[in-house]
């Protein structure tokens, strides 16, 4: 009871100080943003919405002219990066070991986390004791697999990023998809699980000379 009240008390300081920080470092913070951890860096010219942004255990670094909406959560295992001039609009969440270009675009709801729930290493488990069972460090090597995302792409609403997938800069993820598997550079991919309808002009004669 006492741990959380510090806890809340904590996160309210430590929120209240990075915003605060922000009017001589030139970046901009909603009084009611919620921030965790103390690892965490916001350069100039970025915006941060009514968003929570967890750096226990690990960094979360926002490149100049970063812009998080209203519901972001951003909860860091070892970093989270996300690239200049990267917009992330309403309710996005991303989880674990990310990292995200410069001049992307996620639409709401987008989920990006390199972990899982230990749902298979002891038989007959039930999940939520599974991952009481593993030991911290063995969890991390086995379940967190970390996400790439190259420069310029564009994901679209409620799309889901599987741990361990890269995406190739200047691609497109549409709405409703989830990426099992590599997306390459320039493509355009969707579906359940995501496939690659097309490529963005411009970016067809690179693929197919590979
Ligand atoms: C992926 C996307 C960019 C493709 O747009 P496009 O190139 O104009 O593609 P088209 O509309 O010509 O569709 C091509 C084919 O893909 C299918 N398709 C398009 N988007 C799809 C999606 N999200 N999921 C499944 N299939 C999709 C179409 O049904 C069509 O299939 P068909 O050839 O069998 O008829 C777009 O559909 C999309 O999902 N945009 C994201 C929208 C969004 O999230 N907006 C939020 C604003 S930030």
């Amino acid at each position: 009871m006492l741990r959380r009240l510090w806890d809340v008390i904590w996160m309210r300081f430590y929120a209240v100080w990075v915003c605060g920080a922000g009017l001589f470092r030139g970046y901009r913070c909603h009084p009611f943003a919620r921030m965790k951890g103390n690892a965490l860096t916001i350069e100039a010219g970025c915006s941060v919405r009514r968003a929570a942004l967890d750096s226990s255990f690990g960094n979360i670094r926002l490149s100049s002219g970063c812009w998080l909406n209203d519901g972001v959560e951003i909860s860091a295992i070892s970093e989270v990066r996300i690239g200049r001039g990267t917009t992330l609009q309403r309710n996005v969440t991303i989880n674990g070991q990310v990292g995200l270009g410069e001049g992307c675009l996620l639409a709401p709801n987008v989920f990006i986390s390199s972990t899982s729930h230990v749902h298979d290493r002891f038989p007959g488990m039930p999940i939520r004791e599974q991952e009481g069972a593993l030991p911290r460090d063995e969890f991390l090597r086995l379940y967190n697999r970390p996400i790439l995302i190259g420069d310029d792409v564009w994901i679209g609403v409620n799309a889901v990023l599987m741990p361990g997938v890269q995406v190739g800069a200047h691609a497109i993820i549409g709405a409703n998809a989830v990426v099992t598997k590599n997306v390459p550079e320039g493509a355009v991919v969707a579906g359940v699980p995501a496939k690659i309808l097309d490529y963005r002009l411009g970016f067809e004669e690179k693929n197919c000379a590979e």
